[in-house]
């Protein structure tokens, strides 16, 4: 046995795309890149005139040791210096670039991590549930660091370096010939192709060990969230063993990304070494035959440094992003994941009288002969029709798995019904927006589940502007007060993650009290009672009764003697509706209905 690794993804070739998608946010800063282009352009031209200086101080000694002594001293003094100072002036004004681009590169990632975060929550429900949250964290990891590699290579240095390359280029062909220009670009040909090709077929290997280190970290985090189901089986060793089976994977990918790398590495090196060698060795016989001075000879050695070390750069820019790109495909793909429930283009809202502003309550519920399948081989619901009318309770019963929850899920529109419809008000919902339908309707779902909050900000989650007050109050009407008071820190306890520090029974009250304070004109309780004892629930259910009052709702429940009070109840088998009425017809139905109720009694 074993649950699912992480899904194996299509191997698509390299997105530029991601390009185009980063540019926006590179633009949000005009002045500030304007400024660091320009830091870079003068670093460029420092680190140019750099070599020349040297040529200068080298000539002058060469030319002291063989002439009078009396410049020896003053002259060089000041070429010193002036070297000295130029590559200071390298440093810094390269560093002031970086602190200005440092802006840019963060504001990018805070828009990016904001847009990934907010399309997470638009998805539907089904991909939350398929969802990996190890796997689907590491990868927004990566991405936003790849997107940050990115931006700063892709202004810094690409460019610039080809630039560079150019302007080195053209005065060795200009001051020493022929032979220098043509060595030298035929090197840099020689190894740009080379870094292209070795580095396209080092992706693989990147994506694999991306591949391997998303599910050995899907596997810890599913595995640590299910701490005490490890405990409660006593595998612990089991566990072990499968997350290092994960980290053995990673491992052999990273040994192949590494040895391709060396492969890499090693190729670039030999390319560089070769030309430097060829270079110094035809710059040496001319000095030999001399047509050129010893400060010549140093001019062309530190040009070589000069280009080979952008140069090497590059092909490790290159590397790195093409490394980047295979990274933040991932991140761009959910974001590319479109939603399967969406709002209509132009949704309306969704329109139900003011609780308060009116005494009517217009939020009347029509099921009209809907159809749904989680899976299309296995239908859930088929065909079915009620309606609660504005300010009726009305009650779902049924066995378990037969389709109750479902039919929340439906009318809060997690999933879009197969056929059929759903209004609300007359509405359908699937032609109003989402935000507006599930603001009218309150959920004291099936399981809560908590933030890793205090009490008090879980209750407020209902409604984030309501008053201490009001949440209070709501804390009041779902029978928690009496449990906060017994608490240690109060309102301020934290319920742990997912609220597992809390009982059963009141993290369904809490739920309550949320809900409640939330004040929607459409409640629905889906088994909201029964995780309570029959003393909390009778209570709880004088609250649900308080509350329900003037609203329309919706219950589900086991308990039959939770519903008796409801103005129709509706018996559910299969998905399909088999009885319904009040409590009174369908005992005198003697059906199923009545059958339930006679075990519920003995
Ligand atoms: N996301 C899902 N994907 C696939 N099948 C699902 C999904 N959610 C529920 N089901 C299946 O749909 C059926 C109906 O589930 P539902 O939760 O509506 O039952 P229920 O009537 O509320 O049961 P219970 O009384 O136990 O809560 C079940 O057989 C369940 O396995
Ligand atoms: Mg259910």
């Amino acid at each position: 046995m074993r649950r699912s690794s992480y899904p194996d993804q299509e191997v698509s070739s390299i997105n530029w795309q991601a390009f185009k998608l980063i540019l926006p946010y590179l633009f949000e800063y005009k002045k500030r890149i304007a400024f660091a282009m320009s830091c870079l352009v003068f670093t460029k031209i420092a680190s140019v005139y750099l070599p020349f200086i040297l040529k200068d101080i080298v000539d002058t000694l060469d030319a002291n040791t063989t002439g009078a002594e009396s410049a020896l001293i003053i002259v060089p003094l000041g070429l010193v210096a002036a070297y000295g100072l130029v590559r200071l002036s390298i440093v810094v004004f390269a560093e002031i670039r970086d602190t200005l681009f440092g802006r840019v590169t963060e504001r990018a990632i805070r828009r990016i991590g904001l847009k990934v975060f907010r399309h997470l929550h638009s998805l539907d429900l089904d991909f939350h549930l398929n969802r990996q949250t190890g796997g689907l964290s590491r990868d927004i990891d990566r991405g936003t660091s790849g997107i940050n590699f990115l931006m700063r290579f892709m202004v810094f240095n690409i460019v610039p370096t080809l630039l560079e390359i150019v302007m080195v280029v053209t005065i060795l062909f200009v001051k020493y010939g022929i032979w220098y220009a043509v060595i030298t670009l035929s090197s840099i040909l020689t190894y740009i192709a080379y870094s292209v090709f070795a580095t396209e077929l080092r992706t693989r290997y990147v994506r694999a060990a991306n591949i391997a280190d998303s599910s050995s970290n899907t596997r810890a985090i599913d595995s640590l969230l299910n701490y005490e189901t490890v405990k409660y089986f006593t595998n612990e060793e089991f566990e072990a063993q499968a997350y290092d089976q994960q980290l053995s994977t990673w491992e052999q990918a990273k040994i192949k990304n590494r040895l391709s790398l060396f492969a890499l590495n090693g190729g670039q090196a030999l390319i560089i070494a070769a030309a430097m060698t060829a270079m110094l060795a035809l710059a040496a016989s001319d000095v030999a035959a001399d047509v050129m001075t010893l400060g010549d000879f140093v001019l062309i050695n530190a040009f070589m440094m000069q280009l080979f070390m952008p140069l090497n750069f590059l092909g490790f820019v290159y590397r790195e992003i093409k490394g980047s790109l295979a990274n933040i495909e991932n991140l761009f793909g959910l974001l590319a994941k479109a939603p399967k429930v969406q709002d209509v283009p132009d949704a309306a809202i969704l329109n139900l009288a003011e609780q308060g502003n009116s005494t009517i309550n217009e939020a009347s519920i029509v099921f009209n002969n809907i159809t749904f399948a989680y899976n299309a081989k296995r239908p859930i619901i088929r065909g079915i029709s009620f309606n609660v009318n504005a300010g009726e309770k009305v009650a779902v019963v049924g066995q378990s798995g037969s389709g109750k929850s479902t039919l929340v899920k439906l009318l809060f529109r997690f999933y879009d019904v197969d056929s059929g419809n759903i209004k609300i008000n007359g509405q359908d919902i699937s032609q109003v927006s989402q935000q507006s339908l599930r603001s009218h309707i309150g959920i004291v779902p099936q399981d809560t589940v908590l933030f890793n909050d205090t009490l008090f900000n879980n209750v407020q989650y209902g409604c984030p502007t309501a008053s201490e007050d009001e949440v209070l109050k709501a804390i009041d009407l779902a029978h928690l007060s009496e449990f906060i008071t017994s608490l240690p820190d109060g309102l301020e306890t934290v319920v742990g993650e997912r609220g597992l520090k809390l009982s059963g029974g009141e993290k369904q009250r809490v739920a309550i009290a949320r809900t409640i304070l939330k004040n929607p004109q459409v409640l629905v309780f889906d088994e909201a009672t029964s995780s309570l004892d029959s003393h909390s629930e009778q209570a709880i259910l004088t609250a649900i009764n308080e509350v329900t009052k003037s609203r329309t709702s919706l219950v589900i429940a086991h308990r039959l003697s939770t519903i008796i009070d409801s103005d129709n109840i509706i018996v559910m088998n299969h998905g399909e509706i088999v009885e319904q009425g009040n409590h009174q017809q369908l005992l005198a139905l003697e059906g199923q209905y009545s059958k339930m109720w006679q075990l519920q009694q003995s």
